[in-house]
Formats: C-alpha cells, sequence, structure tokens
C-alpha cells in the first residue's frame, strides 16, 4: 500500500519540512557523475568550499501538482532548467541538460509522491535544486568540484493571504546592481534582500518592492516575485530591466493574458509616481503564484489599487486561468505540462 503521511494539508505554509528522499550528483573533472536519491537531509562540504566563503552556488524553485484523476505534474521545468543552467553560467559553475535536470526532478518528486498534497487542498509540492560549488579554494577563483542537489518540501501560500489582497512598500535598499546578479538566481541576492524584507514586515507590509538600483524610480521586483499591473485599459504591463528575475510565471503570465484572455501586454518602464496608471496590480512566481497588491507604500503614501480586501476581476482571471493549467484543469499551452509517471 502507498505510504500515507500525516499532514494538514490545507493549512501548510512554506516553511520546512523533512521528506524523504533527496537528489544528489557530483561534478568533478569535467563531468556530472550519474546522482543518486539518498535518504540523508545533511551532506559534508569542504571548510574552503567556494559556496560558503564567496556565494559561489545557484538555486530553483519549482512545484509538482496533484490533478482532480491523482495525476503529479510539472509546470514548465525545462525553464528552471535553462534558468539554472544561466546562473551557473553568471557564477562560472558547469551547467547541465535540461534532461538531466527533469530526470532529477521526476525522481525526486516520485521517491516522494506521498508528500504531493491532494488535490483541492491548495497546496503543493515546491522542490528547490541548487548548484553549489565545493572543494577548497582559498583564491577568489571557481570551485574545482560542484555538486547539484534537489529537495522537496510541501508547501501552502508563501505570502499569508492566499488570493486575499496583501501591502507592499518601497525601500531604500537594492537588491541587485545595475549590471550584476539580478537576473541570476544566486543566494547573494536573497541575503542583500533579508534585511529590507525584515524592515518592511516589522512595518507591517507583506514584503518590500525593490526600485531600479539606478535611478530609484521604477518598480523592479516585489521581493521574491515579480511585478505585474492591469491598466484602466486592461492591459497587462511588467517591468522590464535586466536586474530582474525573469520569472517563469511572469512569462507565462505574459502569454495567457495575451492569448487566453485577449489583451494587450507590454514588458516596460513602471514609473513608481505613476501607480494611478494600473487599476489592479500582482505578485507572481513560484512560491507566490499570484498574489494581489492590495497596496504599496511610498514616501509614506500608502497607494491602494483595486481593494486591500478583495482581489480584482483581471487578476482573478489570470490566476484561475494559471492554476487551473497547473491543477490539470485548463488545457494547458503545448509543451507546458510534464507529467510525473
Ligand atoms: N523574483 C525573485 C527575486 C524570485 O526569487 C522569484 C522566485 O523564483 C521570482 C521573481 C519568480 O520567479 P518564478 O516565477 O520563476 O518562480
Ligand atoms: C520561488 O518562488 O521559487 C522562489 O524562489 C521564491 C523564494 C521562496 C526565494
Amino acid at each position: 500500500m502507498a505510504k500515507e503521511v500525516n499532514i494538514d494539508w490545507s493549512n501548510l505554509g512554506f516553511s520546512y519540512i523533512k521528506t524523504d528522499f533527496r537528489y544528489i550528483s557530483r561534478w568533478k573533472d569535467g563531468e556530472w557523475d550519474e546522482g543518486q536519491l539518498v535518504e540523508d537531509n545533511k551532506f559534508y562540504i569542504e571548510e574552503g568550499a567556494t559556496a560558503l566563503h564567496y556565494g559561489q552556488q545557484c538555486f530553483e524553485g519549482l512545484k509538482a501538482y496533484r490533478t482532480k484523476e491523482g495525476k503529479i505534474q510539472l509546470f514548465r521545468p525545462d525553464q528552471n532548467a535553462k534558468r539554472l543552467n544561466n546562473s551557473c553560467e553568471r557564477v562560472m559553475m558547469p551547467g547541465m541538460s535540461e534532461e538531466k535536470f527533469i530526470d532529477a526532478v521526476k525522481q525526486v518528486v516520485k521517491a516522494n509522491e506521498a508528500y504531493v498534497p491532494p488535490y483541492g487542498s491548495g497546496a503543493t509540492l515546491y522542490l528547490r535544486p541548487f548548484v553549489v560549488g565545493v572543494g577548497n579554494t582559498i583564491g577568489v577563483s571557481p570551485a574545482p568540484e560542484y555538486i547539484f542537489y534537489i529537495f522537496c518540501i510541501p508547501v501552502g501560500p508563501y505570502f499569508k493571504g492566499g488570493l486575499s489582497p496583501v501591502n507592499f512598500t518601497t525601500n531604500d535598499y537594492d537588491r541587485a546592481a545595475p549590471h550584476g546578479t539580478g537576473a541570476a538566481k544566486v543566494g547573494g541576492n536573497y541575503a542583500a534582500s533579508m534585511m529590507p524584507h525584515k524592515i518592511a514586515v516589522d512595518k507591517g507590509f507583506a514584503d518590500c518592492i525593490y526600485l531600479d538600483p539606478k535611478t530609484h524610480t521604477k518598480i523592479e521586483e516585489v521581493g521574491a516575485a515579480n511585478f505585474f499591473g492591469i491598466t484602466k485599459d486592461n492591459k497587462f504591463i511588467t517591468p522590464d530591466s535586466p536586474s530582474i528575475l525573469p520569472s517563469i510565471t511572469k512569462y507565462s503570465l505574459l502569454y495567457l493574458a495575451k492569448e487566453y484572455l485577449g489583451m494587450e501586454v507590454e514588458e516596460r518602464d513602471v514609473l513608481i509616481d505613476n501607480l494611478d496608471e494600473f487599476k489592479e496590480a500582482g505578485a507572481c512566481g513560484t512560491a507566490a503564484v499570484i498574489t494581489p497588491i492590495g497596496g504599496i507604500n511610498h514616501n509614506d503614501n500608502l497607494h491602494v489599487f483595486h481593494s486591500e480586501t478583495e482581489v480584482g476581476p483581471v487578476t482573478k482571471k489570470l490566476y484561475d486561468t494559471l492554476y487551473g493549467i497547473q491543477f490539470g484543469d485548463v488545457e494547458a499551452p503545448e509543451g507546458w505540462i510534464v507529467e510525473v509517471e
């Protein structure tokens, strides 16, 4: 009989839960080994590992979804493989084939099948792949060896409200430099975001909004998610900048807004002093899914979009379309869904 786990699926947040198996593969002398599933959730690395000293690492985030029929599916894992390779390249780590990445993801999901939340609970299995530089190096140069690792955890909403709007605030800090590593999913960007995040949360906001690091006049990102706005004439707008993390959810929404909802879409500058152009706004990402933005605080002035308590109708439609595709209730564009058999 299949294993059963005792988890209150409907009340999950976004925190660590130990599941049964994780995947580890090692790179040495120019190639990755086969990789294997292991039970131990700790691994040992050398004291001179570049990941520890110089942040030579990167990570990904994707989810496995349980459909109404009980099948398990992944949403666009090829895009995570591509982005992982881009991040690896930026910090001089070896990439890997899409096949290796997707095969490893599937192995982890399959081995932890009991932790894939049931359809209808709203919860999902979040997968966290990462690559770290290991071996002993002390000069600032790429590591001689690497580890590619994936673990998974069942998760609920990242922002507490789920589909209820939350408020964000701008801040004076930058998560990335104009020509830095903002577009790569590297840990240093997130270390840089912890203090501004705490300042925002202490003031009662869900997270902070980052403005462009050069001029501080344009919206870049919402903490660990991308920003989108719906203009009063119903266009889907999302910021265009080389220092934003290219969100797979954002690019999916750009496509769905155009092809499924018939909206005009644009990637372009979003001026923090022109929030009035939007009737609705949201944060989007794998963990955040679509989180409606109630309001944005800037210079001690809270600009409210649709409502601080109710999701707007366009955001709701985008959410239903994306969520429906991810859970298998809405037909997906070709190639977006990969079944775990
Ligand atoms: N921006 C940042 C900084 C993130 O960490 C994430 C999460 O991955 C996103 C945006 C959303 O990206 P995606 O939709 O690919 O999960
Ligand atoms: C994701 O959405 O996958 C993220 O990486 C966000 C985060 C929890 C850092």
